[in-house]
């Protein structure tokens, strides 16, 4: 059985509570897109796990945790993060990094910086990490790989070329003095260094992860598939160009998790009850008032990898609609319903007004986002606290009646709510009407 779990907003939806939720039946979890510009949460026993790019299902000894094909790996920063890992008494002995996984080199954060201070007040607002940057390698095949890097005699030589090449782009592209003022960065004496220890270390890990799924899944184990960013994310179907570089979609984790779609049974899609958002971008739903700030607060929406503060809006059922379609969605996991605690009123985006027509289908085109102005339903709020939830009836009628309303219009069932951080402050749910 494999599931396929992805982010319905713009990320940071939850998705790493879920997939531990979820995790615990699991033999298998794979990360197949993006890199540490992720920044999952898993909240156990009274510890908080920050993840980025070691799968969310390692909290259980025994589980698989592939880092897949479309990942891309920062040795230094999956060291920290596996150490950090280890310390909390967490076995690394499940972990396996994918051969043809595409390495996050120093030049590559060094240009994400560069390309955002050159587009000034047009910036993406990347999370720095040298993701898109990466990726572009990726496009151009001049990436370096994992399969590379845990070969002394190719990674020399590719990182010799890469570092002539990148100082010709970074002096051609930034300027003579930008390159100078990084150049310690790019050293080739200090980079074979430090990528060579890292390979040392990483190499008992290395896979090809499509064949433990295959041969997982063939011998009826199950396998999920842990989405990283989100659908708006994507870099087809999202907010082009305020994207990531990769395919956060449940079709992303086809091509590059090296599944085919017949073989995965369920696309579950994450969100909140609300819509956030960080970086740029053009968001409908944004609110600039007191509820905005409310809804931050009280959802401690601040970034787990970069710490800024998200963008918060009501919750937009246009961009679950299309959450719904272009991952082929058979349930949604709805979370931080806890959030919306205390106030009197909540609102819902059913439609876009643009120049007097409604629409509902979520625009092609950032230029005719930019055009909408949301149709909103209101709904009566509830002040009771709902983080001890068990189930359904456990929930005051205002929030039943908010979340069947969500699952009418989006065509697709509620099979989980989130009340609070917890692994345990989630409940299946078999869908919600009333
Ligand atoms: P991810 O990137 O999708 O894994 O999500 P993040 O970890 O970046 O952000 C989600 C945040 O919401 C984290 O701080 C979670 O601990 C927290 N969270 C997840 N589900 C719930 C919930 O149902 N209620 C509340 N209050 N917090 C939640
Ligand atoms: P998780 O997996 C939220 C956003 C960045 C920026 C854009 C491009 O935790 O949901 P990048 O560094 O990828 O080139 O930045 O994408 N972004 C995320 N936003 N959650 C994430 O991951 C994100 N990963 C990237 O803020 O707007
Ligand atoms: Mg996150």
């Amino acid at each position: 059985m494999i599931t396929a779990l992805a982010g319905a907003q713009w990320g940071d939806e939850g998705k790493g509570k879920i997939i531990d939720i979820m995790a615990a039946e699991a033999d298998v979890v794979v990360r197949a897109t993006g890199g540490n510009n992720a920044g999952h949460t898993v909240v156990s026993g009274g510890k908080t796990y920050k993840l980025h790019l070691v799968p969310s299902g390692i909290l259980y000894d025994g589980t698989i945790c592939c880092i897949g094909p479309g990942c891309v790996v920062d040795p230094l920063s999956l060291i920290k993060e596996m150490d950090e890992v280890n310390a909390n008494g967490t076995s690394l002995n499940g972990l396996r990094i994918d051969y043809r996984a595409h390495i996050v080199m120093p030049y590559h954060l060094v240009i994400d910086e560069l390309s955002e201070l050159a587009k000034g007040a047009g910036d993406i607002g990347t999370t720095k990490k040298g993701i898109g940057p990466c990726y572009m390698d990726k496009a151009e095949r001049v990436g370096i790989r994992f399969y590379d890097l845990i070969h002394p005699e190719l990674f020399a030589d590719k990182l010799r070329a890469a570092l002539e090449n990148k100082k010709k782009y970074i002096v051609g592209m930034f300027g003579e003095s930008a390159y100078a003022e990084r150049a310690a960065l790019l050293d080739y004496d200090t980079i074979l260094a430090s990528y060579t220890a890292a390979a040392d270390r990483l190499k008992q890990y290395a896979a090809d992860t499509a064949v433990i799924v295959y041969e997982a899944n063939e011998s009826g184990k199950n396998v999920l598939f842990e989405g990283a960013q989100g659908t708006l994310l994507d870099l087809d179907m999202g907010t082009y160009p305020y994207v990531t570089s990769s395919h956060p979609v449940t079709g992303g984790f086809c091509v590059s998790g090296g599944v085919g779609p017949t073989l995965i049974n369920r696309c579950i899609g994450i969100a909140k009850c609300y819509t956030t958002r960080v970086g740029k971008g053009p968001f409908p739903t944004e609110l600039f008032d007191e509820t905005g700030d409310f809804i931050r607060e009280a959802g401690a929406e601040y970034g787990v990898t970069t710490g800024r503060a998200r963008r918060c809006g009501w919750l937009d059922l246009v961009i679950l609609r299309y959450a719904v379609r272009v991952n082929g969605l058979t349930g949604i996991a709805l979370n931080k319903l806890d959030t919306l605690t205390g106030l009197k009123e909540i609102k819902a985006c059913v439609g876009y007004d643009i120049d007097g027509k409604t629409v509902r289908d979520f625009p092609a085109d950032i230029h005719e986002l930019e055009k909408c102005t949301p149709v909103y339903k209101s709904f009566a709020g509830w002040s009771e606290d709902i983080t001890k939830a068990e189930k359904l009836s456990d929930l005051p009628a205002a929030a039943i009646n908010y979340l069947a309303f969500i699952q009418k219009e989006i065509g697709c069932k509620i099979m989980l709510v989130g009340v609070g951080p917890d692994r345990k402050q989630s409940f299946p749910v078999d869908g919600v009407e009333i």
